[in-house]
Protein backbone atom coordinates (compact mmCIF):
# COMPACT_ATOMS: atom_id res chain seq x y z
CA UNK A 1 0.00 0.00 0.00
CA UNK A 2 1.09 3.28 -0.60
CA UNK A 3 1.80 5.23 3.08
CA UNK A 4 -0.37 8.06 1.59
CA UNK A 5 -2.42 10.13 -0.95
CA UNK A 6 1.11 12.50 -1.73
CA UNK A 7 3.40 9.37 -2.42
CA UNK A 8 0.29 7.99 -4.93
CA UNK A 9 0.12 11.35 -6.58
CA UNK A 10 4.01 11.64 -7.22
CA UNK A 11 4.27 8.32 -8.32
CA UNK A 12 0.93 8.72 -10.72
CA UNK A 13 2.53 12.23 -11.86
CA UNK A 14 5.66 9.84 -12.67
CA UNK A 15 4.12 7.60 -14.10
CA UNK A 16 1.98 10.42 -16.00
CA UNK A 17 4.85 12.43 -16.96
CA UNK A 18 6.92 10.61 -19.63
CA UNK A 19 8.70 10.94 -23.13
CA UNK A 20 5.05 11.46 -24.31
CA UNK A 21 5.47 14.60 -22.32
CA UNK A 22 8.84 15.95 -23.54
CA UNK A 23 9.50 15.06 -27.25
CA UNK A 24 5.77 14.43 -28.30
CA UNK A 25 3.73 16.96 -27.25
CA UNK A 26 5.67 20.11 -28.73
CA UNK A 27 5.27 18.22 -31.88
CA UNK A 28 2.19 17.43 -31.66
CA UNK A 29 1.10 20.84 -30.73
CA UNK A 30 2.78 22.76 -33.37
CA UNK A 31 1.26 20.75 -35.74
CA UNK A 32 -2.05 20.76 -35.31
CA UNK A 33 -2.67 24.51 -34.96
CA UNK A 34 0.12 25.65 -32.43
CA UNK A 35 -1.75 28.24 -30.22
CA UNK A 36 -5.04 27.15 -31.18
CA UNK A 37 -4.33 23.22 -30.47
CA UNK A 38 -4.85 24.66 -26.85
CA UNK A 39 -9.20 24.65 -27.56
CA UNK A 40 -8.90 20.54 -28.63
CA UNK A 41 -6.53 19.57 -26.12
CA UNK A 42 -7.98 21.07 -23.15
CA UNK A 43 -11.72 19.46 -24.40
CA UNK A 44 -10.07 16.47 -24.91
CA UNK A 45 -8.17 16.75 -21.07
CA UNK A 46 -11.73 17.15 -19.91
CA UNK A 47 -14.10 15.36 -21.79
CA UNK A 48 -12.21 12.02 -21.92
CA UNK A 49 -8.93 11.98 -19.96
CA UNK A 50 -9.79 12.97 -16.82
CA UNK A 51 -12.63 11.28 -16.95
CA UNK A 52 -11.27 8.10 -17.84
CA UNK A 53 -8.74 8.57 -15.49
CA UNK A 54 -11.69 8.83 -12.96
CA UNK A 55 -12.71 5.71 -14.63
CA UNK A 56 -9.33 3.89 -13.42
CA UNK A 57 -9.07 4.96 -10.18
CA UNK A 58 -12.78 4.09 -9.57
CA UNK A 59 -11.66 0.41 -11.28
CA UNK A 60 -8.42 -0.20 -9.18
CA UNK A 61 -9.90 1.23 -5.69
CA UNK A 62 -13.38 -0.59 -5.85
CA UNK A 63 -12.13 -3.79 -6.62
CA UNK A 64 -8.39 -3.42 -5.70
CA UNK A 65 -6.61 -5.64 -7.96
CA UNK A 66 -4.07 -5.57 -10.89
CA UNK A 67 -6.48 -5.49 -14.00
CA UNK A 68 -6.95 -9.30 -14.54
CA UNK A 69 -8.31 -9.31 -10.78
CA UNK A 70 -9.78 -5.79 -11.16
CA UNK A 71 -11.90 -6.20 -14.34
CA UNK A 72 -13.11 -10.57 -12.88
CA UNK A 73 -14.03 -8.80 -9.67
CA UNK A 74 -16.23 -6.11 -12.01
CA UNK A 75 -17.47 -9.46 -13.82
CA UNK A 76 -15.68 -12.50 -14.51
CA UNK A 77 -15.46 -12.89 -18.37
CA UNK A 78 -14.35 -9.25 -18.38
CA UNK A 79 -10.98 -10.31 -16.92
CA UNK A 80 -9.40 -10.72 -20.69
CA UNK A 81 -9.90 -6.93 -20.61
CA UNK A 82 -7.65 -7.41 -17.80
CA UNK A 83 -4.67 -9.16 -19.57
CA UNK A 84 -5.23 -6.99 -22.77
CA UNK A 85 -4.15 -4.15 -20.50
CA UNK A 86 -1.12 -6.07 -19.37
CA UNK A 87 -0.06 -7.14 -22.80
CA UNK A 88 0.11 -4.05 -23.88
CA UNK A 89 1.65 -2.45 -21.10
CA UNK A 90 4.38 -5.53 -21.56
CA UNK A 91 4.88 -4.53 -25.38
CA UNK A 92 5.37 -1.21 -24.48
CA UNK A 93 7.78 -1.38 -21.30
CA UNK A 94 9.80 -3.50 -23.62
CA UNK A 95 10.42 -0.80 -26.27
CA UNK A 96 10.21 2.27 -23.84
CA UNK A 97 13.06 1.08 -21.83
CA UNK A 98 15.26 1.19 -24.89
CA UNK A 99 14.87 4.88 -25.61
CA UNK A 100 15.46 5.18 -21.84
CA UNK A 101 19.25 3.77 -22.46
CA UNK A 102 19.26 6.00 -25.47
CA UNK A 103 19.13 8.75 -23.14
CA UNK A 104 21.40 7.47 -20.94
CA UNK A 105 24.34 7.08 -22.87
CA UNK A 106 23.53 10.57 -24.36
CA UNK A 107 23.63 11.97 -20.65
CA UNK A 108 27.62 11.11 -21.00
CA UNK A 109 27.49 11.93 -24.65
CA UNK A 110 26.73 15.57 -23.35
CA UNK A 111 29.94 16.21 -21.52
CA UNK A 112 32.40 16.52 -24.42
CA UNK A 113 29.72 16.59 -27.50
CA UNK A 114 30.49 13.25 -28.60
CA UNK A 115 28.64 13.35 -31.70
CA UNK A 116 30.75 15.97 -33.33
CA UNK A 117 30.01 17.78 -35.74
CA UNK A 118 26.97 15.77 -37.63
CA UNK A 119 24.59 14.21 -34.78
CA UNK A 120 22.35 12.38 -37.18
CA UNK A 121 25.78 10.34 -38.46
CA UNK A 122 26.53 9.63 -34.98
CA UNK A 123 22.93 8.70 -33.73
CA UNK A 124 22.50 6.14 -37.02
CA UNK A 125 25.55 4.75 -37.68
CA UNK A 126 27.91 5.69 -34.81
CA UNK A 127 25.53 5.11 -31.93
CA UNK A 128 23.16 2.61 -33.28
CA UNK A 129 25.00 1.15 -35.87
CA UNK A 130 21.97 0.78 -38.22
CA UNK A 131 21.63 -1.55 -41.02
CA UNK A 132 20.26 0.13 -44.17
CA UNK A 133 18.80 -3.07 -44.89
CA UNK A 134 15.96 -2.54 -42.99
CA UNK A 135 15.02 -6.39 -42.34
CA UNK A 136 15.20 -7.88 -38.59
CA UNK A 137 18.08 -9.36 -37.40
CA UNK A 138 20.43 -10.49 -34.33
CA UNK A 139 23.34 -7.87 -34.81
CA UNK A 140 24.06 -7.00 -31.31
CA UNK A 141 25.07 -2.92 -30.72
CA UNK A 142 27.21 -3.59 -26.69
CA UNK A 143 26.83 0.43 -26.65
CA UNK A 144 23.36 -0.20 -26.22
CA UNK A 145 23.10 -3.53 -24.73
CA UNK A 146 25.00 -2.59 -21.45
CA UNK A 147 23.07 0.87 -20.63
CA UNK A 148 19.70 -1.02 -21.56
CA UNK A 149 20.29 -3.80 -19.19
CA UNK A 150 21.31 -1.08 -16.65
CA UNK A 151 17.83 0.43 -17.08
CA UNK A 152 16.60 -3.01 -16.51
CA UNK A 153 18.36 -3.56 -13.57
CA UNK A 154 17.55 -0.42 -11.77
CA UNK A 155 13.69 -0.94 -12.69
CA UNK A 156 13.43 -4.51 -11.22
CA UNK A 157 15.09 -3.66 -7.92
CA UNK A 158 13.18 -0.74 -7.33
CA UNK A 159 9.96 -2.60 -8.14
CA UNK A 160 11.58 -5.92 -5.95
CA UNK A 161 11.67 -3.00 -3.06
CA UNK A 162 7.91 -3.13 -3.28
CA UNK A 163 5.10 -0.66 -3.60
CA UNK A 164 6.02 1.65 -0.68
CA UNK A 165 9.82 1.60 -0.36
CA UNK A 166 10.39 0.74 -4.08
CA UNK A 167 8.03 3.08 -6.46
CA UNK A 168 6.89 5.21 -3.67
CA UNK A 169 9.89 6.13 -2.28
CA UNK A 170 11.83 6.49 -5.92
CA UNK A 171 9.04 8.73 -6.98
CA UNK A 172 9.56 10.98 -3.84
CA UNK A 173 12.93 11.46 -5.03
CA UNK A 174 12.73 11.45 -9.12
CA UNK A 175 9.77 13.64 -9.07
CA UNK A 176 10.64 16.61 -7.63
CA UNK A 177 14.04 16.68 -9.19
CA UNK A 178 12.89 16.00 -12.57
CA UNK A 179 10.75 19.04 -12.05
CA UNK A 180 13.32 20.97 -10.71
CA UNK A 181 15.93 20.28 -13.25
CA UNK A 182 13.52 20.55 -16.29
CA UNK A 183 12.39 23.96 -14.98
CA UNK A 184 16.13 25.15 -14.93
CA UNK A 185 16.30 24.17 -18.77
CA UNK A 186 13.13 25.75 -19.72
CA UNK A 187 14.29 29.07 -18.00
CA UNK A 188 17.52 29.03 -19.71
CA UNK A 189 16.06 28.08 -23.31
CA UNK A 190 13.59 31.20 -22.60
CA UNK A 191 17.31 33.52 -22.28
CA UNK A 192 18.32 32.00 -26.08
CA UNK A 193 19.21 33.98 -29.02
CA UNK A 194 16.03 33.60 -30.90
CA UNK A 195 13.95 32.22 -28.02
CA UNK A 196 10.72 34.55 -28.69
CA UNK A 197 11.13 33.52 -32.65
CA UNK A 198 10.53 29.73 -31.62
CA UNK A 199 8.08 30.42 -29.37
CA UNK A 200 6.10 32.65 -32.11
CA UNK A 201 5.65 29.44 -34.26
CA UNK A 202 4.84 27.39 -30.89
CA UNK A 203 1.79 29.61 -29.96
CA UNK A 204 0.57 31.22 -33.37
CA UNK A 205 -2.74 29.72 -33.67
CA UNK A 206 -3.99 28.43 -37.01
CA UNK A 207 -7.89 28.67 -36.21
CA UNK A 208 -8.82 26.73 -39.67
CA UNK A 209 -7.75 23.93 -37.73
CA UNK A 210 -10.56 23.48 -35.66
CA UNK A 211 -12.37 22.57 -38.28
CA UNK A 212 -9.66 19.51 -38.87
CA UNK A 213 -10.87 16.15 -37.26
CA UNK A 214 -7.21 15.03 -37.75
CA UNK A 215 -6.25 17.72 -35.53
CA UNK A 216 -9.19 16.61 -32.67
CA UNK A 217 -7.68 12.96 -32.94
CA UNK A 218 -4.30 14.14 -32.49
CA UNK A 219 -5.39 16.32 -29.42
CA UNK A 220 -7.15 13.04 -28.05
CA UNK A 221 -4.42 10.56 -29.01
CA UNK A 222 -2.11 12.83 -27.25
CA UNK A 223 -4.04 13.09 -23.84
CA UNK A 224 -4.53 9.07 -23.51
CA UNK A 225 -1.00 8.14 -23.82
CA UNK A 226 0.09 11.03 -21.86
CA UNK A 227 -1.64 10.69 -18.63
CA UNK A 228 -1.40 6.77 -18.99
CA UNK A 229 -4.83 5.83 -18.95
CA UNK A 230 -6.72 3.20 -20.24
CA UNK A 231 -3.97 0.75 -20.36
CA UNK A 232 -4.22 -0.59 -16.72
CA UNK A 233 -1.54 1.04 -15.38
CA UNK A 234 -4.03 3.83 -13.06
CA UNK A 235 -5.93 0.69 -11.89
CA UNK A 236 -2.89 -0.89 -10.56
CA UNK A 237 -1.70 2.29 -8.74
CA UNK A 238 -4.91 3.05 -7.22
CA UNK A 239 -5.47 -0.48 -5.55
CA UNK A 240 -2.70 0.19 -3.47
CA UNK A 241 -4.52 3.21 -1.59
CA UNK A 242 -6.26 3.16 1.64
CA UNK A 243 -9.60 3.06 1.79
CA UNK A 244 -10.57 6.30 2.14
CA UNK A 245 -8.75 8.64 0.32
CA UNK A 246 -10.05 11.21 -2.21
CA UNK A 247 -9.85 10.24 -5.71
CA UNK A 248 -11.25 12.48 -8.21
CA UNK A 249 -9.13 14.88 -6.30
CA UNK A 250 -5.53 13.31 -6.79
CA UNK A 251 -7.10 12.62 -10.15
CA UNK A 252 -7.41 16.27 -10.96
CA UNK A 253 -3.88 17.08 -9.53
CA UNK A 254 -2.51 14.38 -11.89
CA UNK A 255 -4.14 15.88 -14.85
CA UNK A 256 -3.50 19.08 -14.57
CA UNK A 257 0.14 18.48 -13.62
CA UNK A 258 0.76 16.38 -16.32
CA UNK A 259 -0.22 18.83 -18.66
CA UNK A 260 1.64 22.22 -17.06
CA UNK A 261 4.75 19.68 -17.58
CA UNK A 262 3.53 19.17 -21.13
CA UNK A 263 3.36 23.17 -21.91
CA UNK A 264 6.64 23.51 -20.12
CA UNK A 265 8.23 21.02 -22.31
CA UNK A 266 6.47 22.77 -25.46
CA UNK A 267 7.86 26.05 -24.33
CA UNK A 268 11.60 24.99 -23.67
CA UNK A 269 11.58 22.82 -26.90
CA UNK A 270 10.31 25.19 -29.01
CA UNK A 271 12.62 28.02 -27.52
CA UNK A 272 15.55 25.79 -27.90
CA UNK A 273 14.29 25.44 -31.50
CA UNK A 274 13.77 29.66 -32.47
CA UNK A 275 17.60 29.31 -30.94
CA UNK A 276 18.70 27.10 -33.69
CA UNK A 277 16.73 29.04 -36.14
CA UNK A 278 17.53 31.90 -35.56
CA UNK A 279 21.64 31.09 -35.86
CA UNK A 280 21.09 29.34 -38.80
CA UNK A 281 19.03 31.69 -40.44
CA UNK A 282 16.27 29.21 -41.40
CA UNK A 283 12.72 28.88 -40.60
CA UNK A 284 11.29 26.91 -37.17
CA UNK A 285 9.33 24.95 -39.60
CA UNK A 286 12.72 23.68 -41.46
CA UNK A 287 14.25 22.69 -37.74
CA UNK A 288 11.36 21.26 -36.07
CA UNK A 289 11.07 17.81 -35.57
CA UNK A 290 9.78 14.97 -33.02
CA UNK A 291 10.28 12.41 -31.24
CA UNK A 292 13.52 10.82 -31.96
CA UNK A 293 14.97 13.08 -34.63
CA UNK A 294 14.11 15.74 -31.94
CA UNK A 295 15.95 14.29 -29.14
CA UNK A 296 18.73 12.85 -30.42
CA UNK A 297 19.43 14.89 -33.57
CA UNK A 298 18.16 18.01 -33.13
CA UNK A 299 18.76 18.45 -29.78
CA UNK A 300 22.49 17.67 -30.06
CA UNK A 301 22.77 19.86 -32.89
CA UNK A 302 21.86 22.39 -30.92
CA UNK A 303 23.13 22.00 -27.81
CA UNK A 304 27.01 22.00 -30.13
CA UNK A 305 26.23 25.44 -30.92
CA UNK A 306 25.71 27.11 -27.46
CA UNK A 307 27.01 28.47 -25.01
CA UNK A 308 27.50 25.90 -21.94
CA UNK A 309 26.38 23.44 -24.57
CA UNK A 310 27.22 20.46 -22.03
CA UNK A 311 25.23 21.63 -19.09
CA UNK A 312 22.70 22.32 -21.01
CA UNK A 313 22.86 18.62 -23.29
CA UNK A 314 23.32 16.90 -19.35
CA UNK A 315 19.78 18.65 -17.67
CA UNK A 316 17.67 17.57 -21.02
CA UNK A 317 19.10 14.38 -20.97
CA UNK A 318 18.89 13.50 -17.42
CA UNK A 319 15.31 15.38 -17.63
CA UNK A 320 14.05 12.76 -20.47
CA UNK A 321 15.92 9.92 -18.47
CA UNK A 322 14.13 10.69 -15.19
CA UNK A 323 10.95 10.64 -16.97
CA UNK A 324 11.03 8.00 -19.09
CA UNK A 325 12.40 5.82 -16.15
CA UNK A 326 9.43 6.91 -13.70
CA UNK A 327 6.96 5.74 -16.38
CA UNK A 328 8.61 2.67 -16.90
CA UNK A 329 8.13 1.99 -13.40
CA UNK A 330 4.33 1.92 -13.64
CA UNK A 331 4.13 -0.13 -16.81
CA UNK A 332 6.26 -2.94 -15.79
CA UNK A 333 4.14 -2.90 -12.88
CA UNK A 334 0.98 -3.45 -14.03
CA UNK A 335 2.77 -7.00 -15.43
CA UNK A 336 4.17 -7.58 -12.31
CA UNK A 337 0.96 -7.39 -10.49
CA UNK A 338 -1.24 -9.26 -12.52
CA UNK A 339 1.32 -12.16 -12.19
CA UNK A 340 1.37 -12.36 -8.31
CA UNK A 341 -2.71 -11.81 -8.16
CA UNK A 342 -2.75 -14.34 -10.61
CA UNK A 343 -0.31 -17.15 -9.49
CA UNK A 344 -0.42 -15.83 -5.60
CA UNK A 345 3.59 -15.62 -5.47
CA UNK A 346 4.91 -12.87 -3.49
CA UNK A 347 6.79 -9.74 -4.99
CA UNK A 348 10.06 -10.98 -5.65
CA UNK A 349 9.62 -13.83 -7.52
CA UNK A 350 7.19 -12.51 -9.76
CA UNK A 351 9.51 -9.45 -10.11
CA UNK A 352 12.30 -11.76 -11.04
CA UNK A 353 10.53 -14.07 -13.44
CA UNK A 354 7.63 -11.28 -15.34
CA UNK A 355 10.50 -8.53 -15.21
CA UNK A 356 13.01 -11.06 -16.27
CA UNK A 357 11.54 -11.92 -19.05
CA UNK A 358 10.58 -8.84 -20.24
CA UNK A 359 14.24 -8.01 -20.12
CA UNK A 360 15.54 -10.57 -22.23
CA UNK A 361 12.89 -9.55 -24.69
CA UNK A 362 14.08 -6.19 -25.14
CA UNK A 363 17.26 -7.25 -25.23
CA UNK A 364 16.35 -9.68 -27.85
CA UNK A 365 14.60 -7.34 -30.21
CA UNK A 366 15.69 -3.50 -29.66
CA UNK A 367 19.40 -3.10 -29.05
CA UNK A 368 20.30 -4.28 -32.77
CA UNK A 369 21.66 -3.29 -35.84
CA UNK A 370 17.56 -3.32 -37.01
CA UNK A 371 16.42 -2.13 -33.64
CA UNK A 372 15.06 1.07 -34.77
CA UNK A 373 12.41 -0.30 -37.77
CA UNK A 374 10.88 -2.86 -35.31
CA UNK A 375 10.98 -0.37 -32.56
CA UNK A 376 9.15 2.35 -34.77
CA UNK A 377 6.26 -0.41 -35.97
CA UNK A 378 5.82 -1.57 -32.16
CA UNK A 379 5.84 1.91 -30.98
CA UNK A 380 3.10 2.96 -33.65
CA UNK A 381 0.86 -0.37 -33.01
CA UNK A 382 0.81 -0.07 -28.97
CA UNK A 383 0.06 3.49 -29.15
CA UNK A 384 -2.63 4.03 -31.98
CA UNK A 385 -4.32 0.60 -32.36
CA UNK A 386 -3.33 -1.17 -28.68
CA UNK A 387 -4.15 1.33 -26.35
CA UNK A 388 -7.24 2.76 -27.73
CA UNK A 389 -8.86 -0.64 -29.27
CA UNK A 390 -8.91 -1.54 -25.56
CA UNK A 391 -9.96 1.38 -23.95
CA UNK A 392 -12.57 1.45 -26.22
CA UNK A 393 -13.57 -1.89 -25.14
CA UNK A 394 -13.19 -1.76 -21.88
CA UNK A 395 -15.32 1.92 -21.61
CA UNK A 396 -18.02 -0.15 -24.10
CA UNK A 397 -18.17 -3.11 -21.40
CA UNK A 398 -18.49 -0.96 -18.03
CA UNK A 399 -20.97 1.81 -19.53
CA UNK A 400 -23.38 0.03 -22.07
CA UNK A 401 -22.47 -3.92 -21.70
CA UNK A 402 -22.73 -4.15 -17.91
CA UNK A 403 -23.80 -0.59 -17.10
CA UNK A 404 -21.96 -0.46 -14.09
CA UNK A 405 -20.74 3.41 -14.63
CA UNK A 406 -23.62 4.37 -11.58
CA UNK A 407 -21.67 2.00 -9.46
CA UNK A 408 -19.03 3.55 -10.45
CA UNK A 409 -19.70 7.04 -9.75
CA UNK A 410 -21.26 6.12 -6.27
CA UNK A 411 -17.78 4.94 -5.74
CA UNK A 412 -15.89 8.04 -6.54
CA UNK A 413 -18.79 10.22 -4.67
CA UNK A 414 -18.26 8.06 -1.66
CA UNK A 415 -14.60 8.76 -1.06
CA UNK A 416 -14.17 11.73 -3.22
CA UNK A 417 -13.81 16.17 -2.48
CA UNK A 418 -14.65 16.54 -5.98
CA UNK A 419 -18.03 14.76 -6.62
CA UNK A 420 -18.97 13.35 -10.22
CA UNK A 421 -22.45 13.14 -12.03
CA UNK A 422 -24.50 12.66 -14.96
CA UNK A 423 -21.80 14.85 -16.83
CA UNK A 424 -19.08 12.70 -16.24
CA UNK A 425 -21.60 9.72 -16.92
CA UNK A 426 -22.16 11.02 -20.52
CA UNK A 427 -18.33 12.43 -21.38
CA UNK A 428 -17.55 8.03 -20.56
CA UNK A 429 -21.04 6.83 -21.84
CA UNK A 430 -20.88 8.56 -25.40
CA UNK A 431 -18.30 10.80 -25.99
CA UNK A 432 -15.10 8.71 -25.23
CA UNK A 433 -16.37 5.51 -27.12
CA UNK A 434 -17.07 7.67 -30.14
CA UNK A 435 -13.81 9.40 -30.17
CA UNK A 436 -11.85 6.10 -29.45
CA UNK A 437 -13.73 4.10 -32.32
CA UNK A 438 -12.83 6.90 -34.59
CA UNK A 439 -9.29 7.37 -33.74
CA UNK A 440 -9.49 3.56 -34.16
CA UNK A 441 -10.97 3.13 -37.86
CA UNK A 442 -8.94 5.92 -39.20
CA UNK A 443 -6.29 4.18 -37.83
CA UNK A 444 -6.92 0.61 -38.78
CA UNK A 445 -7.85 2.14 -42.77
CA UNK A 446 -4.86 3.79 -43.08
CA UNK A 447 -2.32 1.55 -42.04
CA UNK A 448 -4.06 -1.34 -44.60
CA UNK A 449 -4.05 1.20 -47.49
CA UNK A 450 -0.60 2.81 -46.66
CA UNK A 451 1.34 0.17 -44.88
CA UNK A 452 4.15 1.53 -42.13
CA UNK A 453 6.49 4.82 -43.19
CA UNK A 454 7.64 2.68 -46.01
CA UNK A 455 8.92 -0.51 -44.18
CA UNK A 456 8.39 -3.27 -45.68
CA UNK A 457 5.60 -5.35 -45.06
CA UNK A 458 6.54 -8.48 -43.68
CA UNK A 459 8.21 -6.44 -40.84
CA UNK A 460 5.11 -4.37 -40.23
CA UNK A 461 2.59 -7.46 -40.21
CA UNK A 462 5.11 -9.61 -38.05
CA UNK A 463 5.77 -6.75 -35.47
CA UNK A 464 2.45 -4.52 -36.26
CA UNK A 465 -0.58 -6.51 -36.65
CA UNK A 466 0.34 -9.90 -35.41
CA UNK A 467 2.05 -8.66 -32.20
CA UNK A 468 -1.38 -7.20 -31.28
CA UNK A 469 -3.33 -10.12 -32.13
CA UNK A 470 -0.94 -12.15 -29.94
CA UNK A 471 -1.79 -10.20 -26.90
CA UNK A 472 -5.80 -10.71 -27.62
CA UNK A 473 -5.28 -14.45 -28.27
CA UNK A 474 -2.89 -14.90 -25.09
CA UNK A 475 -5.42 -12.46 -23.13
CA UNK A 476 -8.55 -15.05 -23.60
CA UNK A 477 -6.11 -18.02 -23.01
CA UNK A 478 -5.18 -16.76 -19.30
CA UNK A 479 -8.70 -15.84 -18.62
CA UNK A 480 -9.59 -19.64 -19.01
CA UNK A 481 -6.02 -20.49 -17.00
CA UNK A 482 -7.43 -21.03 -13.15
CA UNK A 483 -6.53 -18.41 -10.25
CA UNK A 484 -4.22 -20.02 -7.09
CA UNK A 485 -6.31 -17.88 -4.80
CA UNK A 486 -8.49 -18.68 -2.39
CA UNK A 487 -12.27 -18.80 -3.99
CA UNK A 488 -13.63 -16.32 -1.26
CA UNK A 489 -10.40 -13.75 -1.91
CA UNK A 490 -11.91 -13.93 -5.67
CA UNK A 491 -15.36 -13.37 -4.49
CA UNK A 492 -14.13 -10.33 -2.73
CA UNK A 493 -16.76 -7.93 -2.11
CA UNK A 494 -15.92 -4.07 -2.25
CA UNK A 495 -15.48 -2.33 0.75
CA UNK A 496 -16.88 1.57 0.67
CA UNK A 497 -20.67 -0.18 0.03
CA UNK A 498 -21.02 1.04 3.76
CA UNK A 499 -22.47 4.67 4.40
CA UNK A 500 -20.74 7.56 3.98
CA UNK A 501 -20.13 9.17 7.41
CA UNK A 502 -16.74 10.87 6.14
CA UNK A 503 -17.60 15.06 6.82
CA UNK A 504 -16.58 17.18 4.75
CA UNK A 505 -13.15 18.05 4.79
CA UNK A 506 -12.35 14.72 6.05
CA UNK A 507 -10.97 13.42 3.13
CA UNK A 508 -7.30 11.75 3.52
N1 LIG B 1 2.48 8.60 -19.87
C1 LIG B 1 3.73 8.16 -20.29
C2 LIG B 1 4.35 9.08 -21.28
O1 LIG B 1 3.89 10.16 -21.51
C3 LIG B 1 3.65 6.76 -20.77
O2 LIG B 1 5.36 8.77 -21.85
Amino acid sequence: MWSGRTVFILAAIGSAVGLGNIWRFPYVAYSNGGGSFIVPYLIALLTAGIPLLFLDYALGHRFKGSPPLAFRRLKKPTEFLGWWQVGICFVIAVYYAVIIAWALRYVFFSFNEAWGDDPATFFGEDFLKQDSSSSFGLDFVPGVVFPLLLVWIATLVILGLGVQKGIGASAKFFVPVLIALFGVLVVRSLFLEGANIGLDAFFHPDWSALTDSSVWIAAYGQIFFSLSVGFGIMITYSSYLKRRTNLTGSGLVVGFTNSGFEMLAGIGVFATLGYMASISGVPVAEVVDSGIGLAFIAFPTIISSMPGGPFFGVLFFVSLLFAGFTSLISIVQVCVAAVQDKLGIGRVPAVIGVGGSMTVVSLLLFPTATGLNTLDIVDNFANNIGIVSVALIAVVTVTWVLRRLPEMQDHLNAVSSFKVGIVWRVFLGVITPIVLAYMLINEVVTRINDGYNDLPNGLVTAFGWAAQGLIVVVAILLTFTPWRRSADDLEYTPEHDAPDTTKVGEYS
